[in-house]
């Protein structure tokens, strides 16, 4: 069997996006685009080895990536040129090297949606063909234009727009750049072109694209990418099966009613060792370090270990800023930020041990704050941005941290709030508690999970 080596071409400098770094840096959902290509590859089933072409004044960063995510199939990590070509072409002189015909993947870094159905169909169409391409019908129509003068429209149902992976037999791609070197106007396109050009015998076979798949890049992609990351979330939260909760040990900090307490009781179904703390349920305040500490140690000694810590615990008072009291105030910052602070640093030391995740909350009222929620809204918008950076924080650690972005949701603090709305309006707790137990057994971290009606 041909083995199979992913090239991550990431030697580009990404002028055109406007960053400090080269937009293979840049972050989606808490991790650099990079970072998602390489782990869509290193979770491939039939990818064998990875090789990352890289800028050399990048290649610190690009080793800590690798040694942080423990990504054990990138063996190689190899400077690029000075155009994508020339990127390319360190790759093949690489495994040229090796006298070995294997088929190279050439994938570009900053397309971080490819997924596994592209990559297995590219590797199937390699059995037949020695040369492979990934596009998508065009959907605008094309212009041949030459001195601001349109030349030629040619006919859309012919047209294609290229993507990645390009695909090749190793000893075909070299052969095409030997050829092209021969030219003296040889000019650097992409690899296909290459073949195209160079070796006009072979047949170049067109696998079907996404138009997921898309490359970031201009700034304005990263927005694009952004909302795409939570649709592929969602996808994949939607499989999630809830029997891995199994054996697992879950504290819910505010269970006794709302979200919380449907979390409890649907994991009931699955496992005994799940255990709730609030001021109602066992006089456990979380604004109160010493009470949080409690708790986690009781269920610790209980049954050894703590697999998932869940934070649903908020204040919500709906009342113009001017008129709360300053007590009031202490409570709701105490509970809603201090509170959380509290669950998460005290949680640490358990999940270390399990590799396991905190899940904390937001609100839709996080992007923008609201007339009459400004204490509970701002710090909403605190939770995404604390477990954004404990996320990154522990991610060395193997731990976790979430947080679930419910809609309106009916609850007992909501109707306490808003009194009764038109029920078809309304997520019911089940429903966030069933994505909350979802996120819980996904390997997310760092993402805000939206769930909505
Ligand atoms: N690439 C590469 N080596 C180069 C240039 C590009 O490996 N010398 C890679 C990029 O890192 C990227 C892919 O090829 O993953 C597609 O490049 P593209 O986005 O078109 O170019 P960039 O140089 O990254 O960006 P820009 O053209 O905006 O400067």
């Amino acid at each position: 069997m041909t083995k199979n080596v992913a090239i991550i071409l990431a030697g580009g400098s990404g002028t055109r996006f406007g960053y400090k770094l080269p937009k293979q840096f840049a972050k989606i959902a808490g991790k650099t685009i990079i970072e998602h290509t390489i782990e869509t590859f290193q979770s491939a089933e039939k990818i064998e080895e990875i090789a990352i072409v890289i800028n050399e004044n990048f290649i610190n960063e690009i080793e800590n990536i690798v040694n942080k995510n423990k990504f054990n199939k990138v063996k190689r990590i190899l400077i690029g040129g000075a155009d994508r070509a020339e990127s390319s072409l360190s790759a093949i002189n690489s495994y040229l090297a090796d006298n070995e015909n294997v088929n190279i993947i050439f994938h570009d870094a900053v397309r971080p949606f490819v997924s596994e159905t592209i990559i297995n169909n590219v590797i199937d169409a390699l059995k037949k063909y020695n040369a492979v391409d990934v596009a998508v019908p065009a959907t605008d129509t094309i212009i041949k234009v030459s001195d601001n003068k349109i030349e030629n429209i040619p006919d859309r149902s012919f047209l294609q727009q290229g993507q990645t992976p390009q695909a090749f037999k190793l000893f075909t791609i070299a052969k095409a750049y030997e050829e092209a070197k021969k030219d003296p106007n040889f000019k650097a396109t992409d690899d296909c072109g290459v073949v195209l050009k160079y070796l006009p015998d072979e047949s170049i076979f067109v696998v079907k694209g996404h138009e997921t798949n898309i490359k970031i890049t201009y700034e304005l992609d990263l927005f694009i990418a952004d909302k795409l990351f939570q649709l592929k979330q969602k996808n994949e939260l939607d499989i999630a099966s809830f029997n891995g909760l199994k054996n697992k040990v879950i504290v819910i900090f505010g269970g006794s009613y709302g979200i919380g307490k449907a979390i409890k009781e649907i994991s009931l179904d699955y496992t005994n060792s799940v255990y709730s703390f609030s001021r109602t349920e066992n006089n456990i305040n979380i604004s109160n370090i010493e009470d949080v500490r409690k708790a986690l140690f009781s269920v610790f000694e209980k049954e050894g270990k703590i697999d998932y810590v869940v934070n649903t615990a908020a204040i919500l008072n709906k009342e113009p800023l001017i008129n709360i009291d300053n007590e009031t105030i202490n409570e709701i910052l105490s509970v809603n930020f201090l509170g959380m602070i509290n669950v998460a640093k005290e949680s640490f030391k358990y999940l270390e041990k399990t590799k396991g995740q905190l899940l904390l909350y937001t609100s839709s009222s996080y992007t923008r704050g609201r007339a009459n929620y400004s204490l509970y809204s701002s710090t909403k918008a605190a939770v995404v941005n604390f477990t954004q950076a404990i996320a990154e924080e522990w991610k060395e650690f193997g731990i976790k941290v979430n947080c679930i972005n419910p809609e309106r949701t009916k609850t007992p603090m909501r109707i306490k709030n808003f009194g009764n709305e038109p029920e078809n309006t309304l997520l019911n707790a089940n429903e966030v508690a069933e994505k909350s137990i979802k996120t819980l057994l996904s390997n997310f971290t760092g993402q805000v999970v939206y769930v909505k009606k």
